[in-house]
């Protein structure tokens, strides 16, 4: 379950807010139903289009295959095609499955002879996973992964080899030619929003996640967001405050967090809004706040600086780790923490910031019962929905990303493709 809560006092703005709410309550509709403008790229709205039994069982059978087989499996891919399965591998670290290793997400080469060595006196398998399988970085090192892979697997090298790409494309013509697994890239579903689509799922069943639980923490939180109505339907309602604070010249949303876990969701919300949002000269900068490390850099802006941001808190409830603080002889002033709980510390910590932030600037809260797989799906389709509606109500397509070719185009040139 995840909650929902404003913690500023936003009275003064009430009425505004119900306005807002009421008027476009046609675009929750919309939504809710799937529109026909945006039909290719909304087959996420029903996890059980991408995410269904067959799909499943099928994941499931090759995560097992692969377990059996290796130690490691590349993830070959970049934005979102990576960012929903590292979050999730990456905050659970499963004990039961194969290590992760990532490429195909950067170009420089430090990084990839590091990806290199990780893989010596390993066995693994490697995922090729592109929608447009002109990108460069995933291109690189696909290439590059599969030399190394004849190196070490000769003519078995075909069989560790897998590809998530969409019918008929380069990719796949790649797989049918070399006989490599061929898994559907969904071609109704753009890159950020593929958490619960082959994309995700078979990275994460590898890694020991249980894909069951997260689809299902999807599809019941798509159940909720599509039967409540604008009143009490929380995706809309923070939808509709986040442009009312982008209306009241609030151009910047820091999503924080007092559990480090959390480090790699951030990189899949930053993409899912600054590239559904950011376009036609609008939409609210997302960034992100690591605590409470970062209250010790970031946090005098927070409080004092320039009031450009509003700020959103995840929050666990149910802490399952605990080390307690025992006393000590030695003299250090710290025997106020005597018998006390790191959780209890952090979540003191984690009231008293909301209480400072709120009165600066307006701050909401989502409450997680507790970190796992079901609550990354309810996480993953809650965030979906609610970027979609925002951008409705901020009149952007939510599922285009026309402003990430300008570079791209001098950037070949330079490089020399045709
Ligand atoms: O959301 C998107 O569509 C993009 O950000 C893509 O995920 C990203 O550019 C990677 O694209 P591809 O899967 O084609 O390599």
């Amino acid at each position: 379950m995840i909650r929902f809560d404003v913690n500023s006092d936003l009275s003064d703005q009430e009425t505004t807010l119900k306005q807002m709410m009421q008027e476009h309550t046609e675009m929750l509709a919309e939504a809710q139903a799937g529109e026909e403008k945006y039909k290719d790229s909304q087959d996420w709205l029903d996890t059980d289009i991408e995410a269904g039994e067959e799909q499943l069982l099928r994941i499931e059978r090759k995560a097992q295959e692969i377990r059996r087989n290796a130690d490691a499996f590349v993830l070959i891919g970049i934005g979102g095609s990576n960012n929903a399965a590292r979050a999730v591998v990456e905050a659970l670290k499963p004990l039961n499955g194969c290590e992760i290793i990532y490429a195909g997400n950067t170009l420089h080469p430090h990084e990839v002879e590091k990806m290199l060595q990780k893989l010596a006196g390993k066995d693994f398998y490697i995922d090729c996973i592109a929608k447009n399988f002109e990108t460069l970085e995933p291109g690189a090192a696909f290439r590059v992964l599969r030399q190394y892979m004849d190196e070490r697997y000769g003519d078995k090298a075909p069989e560790r080899i897998i590809a998530t790409g969409t019918p008929g494309s380069t990719l796949w013509q790649l797989c049918q030619e070399q006989g490599y697994d061929f898994f559907e890239f969904p071609v109704n579903v753009g890159g950020r929003y593929t958490a619960m689509t082959n994309v995700g799922l078979l990275p994460m069943a590898v890694a020991g996640v249980d894909v069951r639980a997260l689809v299902k923490g999807a599809h019941d939180m798509q159940l909720q967001l599509h039967k409540e109505p604008a009143e009490t339907n929380s995706a809309y309602r923070y939808a509709c405050l986040r442009n009312l604070f982008y209306q009241n010249g609030y151009r910047v949303e820091m999503l924080s967090s007092f559990d480090p876990r959390f480090h790699y969701f951030y990189l899949w919300w930053r993409q899912l809004f600054a590239e559904s949002e950011g376009k036609d000269n609008k939409g609210i900068f997302p960034v992100t706040g690591e605590f409470t490390e970062e209250l010790h850099s970031i946090g005098q802006f927070i409080q004092d600086g320039s009031p450009i941001m509003f700020e959103t808190f995840l929050d666990v409830l149910n802490e399952q780790d605990h080390v307690v603080i025992k006393p000590d002889s030695r003299k250090d002033y710290f025997d106020y923490l005597n018998g006390k709980d790191f959780a209890e510390i952090n979540k003191a910590a984690f009231h008293a910031t909301v209480k400072a932030h709120s009165e600066k600037l307006p701050v909401m809260t989502f409450t997680l019962d507790k970190l796992d797989a079901y609550h990354f799906g309810q996480l993953f389709y809650f965030f979906q929905f609610a970027c979609y509606l925002s951008c409705k109500l901020m009149g952007v397509n939510p599922f285009d990303q026309p402003g990430v070719e300008a570079y791209k185009h001098w950037m070949f040139a330079a490089l020399g493709k045709l």
